[in-house]
């Protein structure tokens, strides 16, 4: 494994520096895949050539130097995860767009320690999209990030399975993570006061190329950036056709010749390449030039806290070489994606107004907030109650633009500053642009998960101004978790066989009693296993654990109280 992380580095290092025709373009790097029910993601540090000169100091998961395999799932599927933290310092692994318990999403209180192992699990519900997953740990988030943490998730499901687009991964079908980077003198990434990278990194390749064939192909582009926004398009202007946002496939392809994708935000778009001469090339680029201050990257400055070699300039983010056309090639696009009836105004019984506060410039100037709240780990901002249908509008009324995105749900926006919403963006969201001096509406029913304990987050996604304290909280809560008085004695429980070298079982002491949490640390306190509300039926594996004393706490279900065993691994 370790050999194989030293060859990538040195094609990389050697396709960079050398000096044939097309020196100037690495070959774009395509994510490995998973896929499957069970995933094991083991995050850890490493480094990568990113630069001439010394190698960059990254992070990635399982066996990438900076960013992590593509999670295949599908829709109606349990999946099971594996989250193993090799890092040295604690983190969080949240499931951006995912509709699942709270105590499974990875938000900033789901913290996994170094030598920990956090094993979620939860079913699939989302339609057929592009998700991602990345760390979460407040005020850690923009490090984590910046060093390479994160992977796709490509959700399938039976209706998009059934169109005729193109879905063959890393040849018709491209993931594409946008980001970019800012070296120190010795290649380190910078990620102190530094809003926005220098280099451009595309899937982590820096001046990126790919072959594409003949043929309509797709792209499933994620803006992974602290800050900046793009402006997508392509060299020659033609049209694409947007065919998802962050929640799934819109109703019609939308033909644009340019789209803006802020932070945090997916997209997939047909492109059609079947009049281009096999040997011809084109550009994905960010059309960033012009814009005024407020656009994210719009800043006029090369260097400082916001300035950057990018900003307000056009710049590359794909060369594509055009080759021939691939056996099933997709020559035409489906007039109708999919049949989506959306969430309206109408339908929303509550309402919430959430403001963009803080931040102005000057000598008292506080980091940006919301409803001038700072986030606070312990203070919940709102609380929703189960199977709701709400209205939130978001305004920002300050100088620079923002981001919105909000955990647990996919939503509808019904209005921008109390006009309409443009085609490119009338699909499901989970994350909005908010432009200066603009408010944005969203209607989203809180259905399924409530959970009185772990809350979901909202926030701005540039993770300098959600680490900052740009974020706020909300519980789900369920009108009928009235605790009746039997309920109120938290049982005892036992664990066997005591001690065990396999497999441990817990045996309650009452049939009202389950699992909320279950935690196993060794002797001297570090934690080994975190299990959100485990299926205990066939026992917990602890076949990995060396030999000796271990505590094994458990938080009841309805209570939420916590009693403590000792277990014995021999
Ligand atoms: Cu992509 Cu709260 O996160
Ligand atoms: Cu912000």
């Amino acid at each position: 494994m370790k050999k194989n992380i030293l060859n990538l580095a040195i094609i990389v290092f050697i396709a960079f520096s050398s000096n044939n025709a097309n020196a100037q373009y690495n070959t774009l790097w395509i994510p490995d895949t998973l896929s499957g029910t069970h995933f094991e993601l083991t995050l850890k540090d490493t480094f990568a050539q990113f630069k001439t000169g010394n190698q960059t100091i990254s992070a990635g998961v399982n066996n990438s130097k900076f960013w992590g395999p593509t999670l295949f799932f599908n829709k109606e599927d349990t999946v099971y995860m594996k989250v193993k933290n090799k890092l040295n310092d604690s983190t969080t692994l949240h499931w951006h767009g995912m509709h699942l318990p709270a105590v499974m999403d990875g938000g900033p209180h789901q913290v996994i320690p170094p030598g920990t192992i956090w094993q979620p699990y939860w079913k699939v519900t989302n339609n057929a999209s592009t998700y991602w997953y990345h760390p979460h740990l407040h005020t850690m988030t923009q490090e984590q990030l910046t060093k390479g943490l994160g992977g796709f998730i490509i959700v399938r499901d039976q209706h998009e399975s059934s169109l005729a687009l193109p879905r063959s991964y890393g040849v018709d079908d491209i993931p594409l993570v946008l980001t970019s980077r800012r070296y120190n003198a010795s290649n380190a990434f910078v990620t102190t006061k530094c809003s926005y990278g220098d280099y451009m990194l595309t899937n982590g390749t820096p001046n990126a190329q790919t072959d594409l064939p003949k043929q309509f192909v797709r792209l499933r582009i994620l803006n992974a950036e602290m800050e900046r926004a793009y402006n997508l398009g392509f060299s020659d202007n033609r049209t694409f056709y947007i065919i998802a946002t962050d929640g799934g496939l819109v109703n019609t392809p939308v033909a644009v010749t340019k789209v803006i994708l802020a932070v945090g935000e997916r997209i997939e778009i047909l492109v059609d390449l079947s009049n281009d001469a096999v040997g011809s090339s084109l550009d994905l680029e960010a059309y960033n030039s012009g814009f005024a201050i407020g656009f994210p990257g719009g800043e006029p400055g090369t260097t400082g806290e916001f300035g950057s070699l990018l900003n307000n300039t056009t710049f590359n983010l794909l060369h594509i070489n055009v080759v021939a056309q691939t056996n099933n090639a997709i020559k035409s696009i489906p007039s109708t994606l999919a049949n989506n009836t959306y969430w309206t105004a109408a339908d929303a019984t509550v309402s919430r107004t959430i403001k963009v506060t803080d931040g102005n410039p000057g000598p008292n100037s506080k980091p940006f907030s919301l409803d001038s709240q700072p986030f606070d780990l312990t203070q919940i901002n709102n609380t929703v109650n189960l199977n709701t249908i709400e209205k939130w509008t978001i305004t920002n009324n300050n100088v620079f633009g923002h981001t919105f995105h909000i955990h647990d749900v996919e939503f509808k926006i019904v209005s921008r500053s109390g006009s309409s919403v443009g085609n490119y963006e009338a699909g499901w969201k989970d994350v909005l642009y908010l432009p200066r001096n603009t408010s944005a509406t969203f209607v989203a029913k809180f259905d399924d998960y409530s959970d009185s304990i772990h809350p979901f987050m909202y926030h701005c996604h540039f993770s300098n101004h959600e680490d900052g304290g740009m974020m706020g909280q909300f519980v789900v809560k369920s009108s009928t978790t009235g605790i009746n008085k039997i309920e109120e004695e938290l049982n005892d429980f036992s664990i066997y066989p005591n001690p065990s070298s396999e497999k441990i079982y817990i045996k309650f002491g009452s049939p009202l009693m389950q699992a909320y949490y279950i935690k196993i640390n060794n002797s001297f306190g570090r934690t080994i296993y975190m299990l959100p509300r485990p299926q205990l039926q066939n026992g917990i594996d602890i076949s990995n654990l060396s030999p000796g004393l271990y505590f094994l706490q458990l938080t009841d279900e309805k209570t939420k109280g916590t009693i403590t065993k000792k277990f014995i691994v021999e």
